[in-house]
């Protein structure tokens, strides 16, 4: 049976609820689990105190993607505790506007609470769906994401809605799971691999005809593939929903992938 669009919102709500509420780090089936220090360079952490970087449920780094120059407004999809909304804040400055938007209260809440201990005047969080984004329509210079519209059961009104909010010219930086080739059925209909950032991933080619469908230009895709221990965890925390041992390790490393993502709103 497929999972109806409500079951995967709150699948995926209840399972970050209770990430954030353990203080646990990483996606959950620790698929895209990486520390701090594996997704950002030294530069871009040192610009928080320390300490302030380990809760990140991200699979790359948006942030030195997205090029983030002083004063623009920055919107951030599934902003989860805010680490990529602060490293956003400091690029921009004072000058410069962060909105995080994510539908779980816990994750607001915390983010919320880390911002204030930051004293980051620049930030602000609003919970709201990716697909019908809280946010008024030509106000946003630059779009991130980190591990988030993988997780929807939406994409194309994700991309739609992005689309509506970036000012012309505006740019697209997302990192996020995608996949060299269909998943198997039984990977798709699982929740508890919807929720860690697995079954909800599609393939490169189809995640680049949804944002040209809405008007997206410029749309460049750079693979960076997970490690071996990385992909092994994952394997072995998905062992109860399917059985990967038998597929030859090269292939595995190559379906599943963290991409790099660009996109333009023309001007
Ligand atoms: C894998 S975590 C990533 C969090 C953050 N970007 C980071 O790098 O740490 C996914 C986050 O996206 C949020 N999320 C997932 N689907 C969403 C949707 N459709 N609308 C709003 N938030 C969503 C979840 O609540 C969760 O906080």
């Amino acid at each position: 049976m497929t999972q109806s669009p409500t079951s995967i919102h709150d699948a995926v709500r209840e399972h970050y609820a209770e990430r954030i509420k353990n203080n646990a780090s990483c996606c959950g089936s620790d698929n895209c689990c990486s520390t701090e220090s594996d997704l950002y360079p030294a530069d871009l952490l040192s610009t928080l105190p320390d300490g302030e970087s380990s809760v990140s449920y991200g699979c790359g780094d948006p942030i030195t993607l997205a090029s983030l120059q002083p004063g623009q407004t920055v919107l951030d999809l599934g902003s989860g505790a805010g680490l990529d909304c602060f490293f956003a804040a400091k690029k921009v400055g004072e000058t410069g506007q962060v909105i995080g938007v994510d539908m779980t209260p816990e994750m607001i809440e915390r983010a919320r609470s880390s911002a204030k201990r930051l004293n980051l005047q620049n930030v602000e969080f609003r919970q709201g769906y990716l697909e019908d984004l809280p946010v008024d329509s030509d106000t946003v210079d630059v779009i991130v994401s980190n591990c988030v519209i993988n997780l929807s059961p939406d994409k194309s009104k994700v991309f739609a809605e992005a689309f509506r909010v970036l000012k012309p010219g505006g740019k697209l930086a997302v990192s996020d799971i995608v996949t060299d080739g269909p998943l198997p059925d039984v990977v798709k209909k699982s929740l508890s691999a919807w929720a860690g950032c697995v079954a909800g991933a599609v393939e490169a080619e189809e995640y680049i005809a949804m944002m040209e469908a809405v008007g997206f230009t410029n749309i460049s895709i750079t693979p960076v593939y997970f490690n071996k221990e990385t992909i092994e965890s994952a394997i072995n925390e998905m062992k109860d929903v399917v059985e990967l041992q038998s597929i030859p390790r090269d292939e595995v490393y190559k379906a599943v992938y963290s991409a790099k993502i660009t996109a333009y709103k023309p001007g």
